[in-house]
C-alpha cells in the first residue's frame, strides 16, 4: 500500500523539528523526504536564531571582558583592545555554514531526500513543491515561525535601521544607540550583544516587567542586573510609531495604560516583541486543517493533527517556541508515525537566556505551583558558591520549589554564569520524579557551580550548609 506513494513519510520544514523527524524517521527503515525552501537546512534556528546569536553572544563576552578589565583582575594585560566587528560577523558565518552543512551531510548519512522549494497541500497526502507533485502515505508539518510585526514600525533589515533578529544579527557597525523593541529573550539577548559591543541600549517594555512566562523572583532580579550592566529599561511602555530619516529612527512612545506621547531617537531599533507561526502558503485550508485562535495548528499528544495522516510539530503548534521542543517532537513524530510510541514529556522542558548571567529555568513557576498546591522553596545564593566566588562571578541564585507533601520537585529556577548547563541537571531530576532530598544527597563535584543546586534542595528543608 504504501509503495503506491512516492515517499512514506514527507516532512515540511527542515528546522530543529524538521531536520530531526527525517532523520529518525530515516532511521526506522522509512522513505522519507524534507521539503525546504531556504538555501541551507537547519531552519531558524541554525541560520538565523540559536547558532548566529550564541556567535555573537560567546564573541561579544569575550571582547568585555578584555576591554572591561575583566581579564586583566586574574592577570592576564593585554595591549590596547579593538574590536575587529567583520571578523566576529566572518566567525559567526563560518559556525553557521559548518552546522548547516553537518545537516546536509546528515542527510545524505540517512538517505533522506531534500526537496528543495516551498510546499503547499493540494490534498491529504500530496504536496506542490515548485510545480512537481509529491505523495507521501504521512506528511509533517514542521514549518516553523518567524517575527511578530509591530504595526507602525517597518521593519527593514537592509537599511540596518529597523530590524528584526535577522538584521540584529548583521549589524556591520556598532549602533551609537539601540532600541529594543521587546523585553524578552531576543531584546534581552542581542541588546546584551551591542551592549558589550559599545552601544547604548534602551529596553521598551510593554509589561511591568522583562521576561515574562518566568519565575517572578528571576524576572525582578533579571531587571536589576540588567540595569546594572548599563541598560535602560522601560517598563510598562509601548511604542505606537517610527519614522527613518537620515539613518535615525524617531520613535512614539506612550505608557501602556495610555497617556501622553513621547519620543525617543535611536540609530537601531530591534523589534522582538514574538514569532508566530508560519502557515501561510500552506494551503492547509485544502484538506480541511484549521488553526486554532493564536493561528496555531492544534495536536493530540501524538502530534496527529485533524486530518488523517497529517502530523504538525514544532514552532507551528503550542508550547514553547524553543529549538530542544521542536526537536523531541521531531523524534516522538517519526517514532509514532513508525508505530512506535513517541512520547515529549511537557512539563520538563527547561528554557534558557543565554546573557550573562545565563537565566534559566524548568518546571512551574513559584506563582503556578502556589496556585496549584501546597509548597516548599529552597534557595542558594551563587555569592555562597565557592566556584562562583573564586571566578568573580557570584550574581544570581537557585531556587528549587518542592511539592510539600511529597517533596517532589516541581519547578527549578537558576540565575547564574552557567545557569544554562547546569538547568540539565535539574530536568533530569525532574524527569525521574526526584525529591529535593534526592538532590540534596546527591554528591556533587567541588569546587562547581552545580554545589548551589544541591544546597538550593538542602534548603527545601532549611538545612544548607554554606549559608
Ligand atoms: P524552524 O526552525 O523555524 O524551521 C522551519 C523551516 O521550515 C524553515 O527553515 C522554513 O524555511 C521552512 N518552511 C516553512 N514553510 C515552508 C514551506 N511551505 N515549504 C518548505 N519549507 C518551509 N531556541 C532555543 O531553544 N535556543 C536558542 O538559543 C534559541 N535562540 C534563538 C535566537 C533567535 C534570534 C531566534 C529567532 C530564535 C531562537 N530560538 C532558540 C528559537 C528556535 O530557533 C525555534 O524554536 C526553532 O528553530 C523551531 O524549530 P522548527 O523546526 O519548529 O522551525
Ligand atoms: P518573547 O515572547 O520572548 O518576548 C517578547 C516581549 O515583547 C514580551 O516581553 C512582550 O511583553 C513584549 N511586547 C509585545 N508587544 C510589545 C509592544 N508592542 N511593545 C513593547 N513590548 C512588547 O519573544 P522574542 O524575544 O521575540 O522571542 C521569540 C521566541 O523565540 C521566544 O518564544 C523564544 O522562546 C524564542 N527564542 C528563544 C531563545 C532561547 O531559548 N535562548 C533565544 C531567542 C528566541
Amino acid at each position: 500500500m504504501a509503495d503506491t506513494y512516492d515517499y512514506d513519510v514527507l516532512i515540511i520544514g527542515a528546522g530543529p523539528g524538521g531536520y530531526v523527524a527525517a532523520i529518525r524517521a530515516a532511521q526506522l527503515g522509512l522513505r522519507t523526504a524534507c521539503v525546504e525552501s531556504r538555501e541551507t537546512l537547519g531552519g531558524t534556528c541554525l541560520n538565523v536564531g540559536c547558532i548566529p546569536s550564541k556567535a555573537l553572544l560567546h564573541g561579544s563576552e569575550l571582547f568585555e571582558e578584555a576591554h572591561g578589565g575583566a581579564l586583566a583582575k586574574f592577570g592576564v594585560k593585554l595591549g590596547s583592545v579593538e574590536l575587529d566587528l567583520p571578523q566576529l560577523q566572518a566567525e559567526k558565518a563560518k559556525a553557521v555554514k559548518e552546522l548547516t552543512g553537518g545537516i546536509e551531510f546528515l542527510f545524505k548519512k540517512n538517505k533522506v531526500t531534500w526537496l528543495k522549494g516551498t510546499a503547499k497541500f493540494t490534498g491529504a497526502h500530496t504536496v506542490d513543491v515548485g510545480g512537481q507533485a509529491v505523495t507521501a502515505k504521512d506528511i509533517v508539518i514542521a514549518t516553523g515561525s518567524s517575527v511578530t510585526p509591530l504595526k507602525g514600525v517597518d521593519v527593514d533589515n537592509a537599511g540596518g535601521v529597523i530590524v528584526d533578529s535577522t538584521g540584529g544579527l548583521a549589524l556591520e557597525r556598532v549602533p551609537e544607540h539601540m532600541v529594543v523593541i521587546g523585553g524578552g529573550v531576543i531584546g534581552l539577548e542581542l541588546g546584551s550583544v551591542w551592549r558589550r559591543l559599545g552601544a547604548k541600549v534602551t529596553v521598551v517594555e510593554f509589561l511591568d516587567q522583562l521576561l515574562p512566562g518566568m519565575d517572578g523572583e528571576v524576572r525582578k532580579e533579571a531587571a536589576k542586573l540588567f540595569k546594572k550592566q548599563g541598560m535602560d529599561l522601560m517598563l510598562s511602555t509601548k511604542v505606537t510609531g517610527a519614522s527613518v530619516n537620515g539613518g535615525k529612527a524617531t520613535l512614539t512612545l506612550e505608557p501602556a495604560a495610555g497617556g501622553e506621547a513621547t519620543t525617543l531617537e535611536a540609530d537601531c531599533v530591534l523589534v522582538s516583541i514574538g514569532r508566530r507561526p508560519n502557515v501561510d502558503g500552506l494551503a492547509i485550508e485544502t484538506i480541511g486543517l484549521e488553526l486554532n485562535k493564536r493561528g496555531q495548528i492544534d495536536t493530540d499528544h501524538e502530534f496527529r493533527t485533524s486530518v488523517d495522516g497529517v502530523w504538525a510539530i514544532g514552532d507551528v503548534i503550542p508550547g514553547p517556541m524553543l529549538a530542544h521542543k521542536a526537536e523531541d517532537e521531531g523524534i516522538a513524530v517519526a517514532e509514532n508515525i513508525a508505530g512506535q510510541t513517541g512520547i515529549v514529556n511537557h512539563a520538563v522542558i527547561p528554557s534558557v537566556v543565554y546573557t550573562m548571567p545565563e537565566i534559566a529555568g524548568v518546571g512551574l513557576t513559584e506563582e503556578d505551583a502556589k496556585a496549584a498546591g501546597e509548597i516548599k522553596v529552597g534557595k542558594f545564593p551563587m555569592l555562597a558558591n565557592s566556584r562562583a566566588k573564586t571566578n568573580r562571578d557570584t550574581d544570581g541564585f537557585v531556587k528549587v520549589i518542592a511539592d510539600a507533601m511529597t517533596d517532589r520537585v516541581v519547578g527549578v529556577w537558576i540565575v547564574a554564569s552557567v545557569a544554562g548547563t547546569m538547568i540539565a541537571e535539574a530536568a533530569l531530576a525532574m524527569e525521574f520524579g526526584a525529591t529535593s532530598e534526592d538532590i540534596a544527597y546527591t554528591c556533587h563535584a567541588h569546587p562547581t557551580h552545580p554545589e548551589a543546586l544541591k544546597e538550593a534542595a538542602m534548603a527545601v528543608t532549611g538545612k544548607p550548609i554554606h549559608i
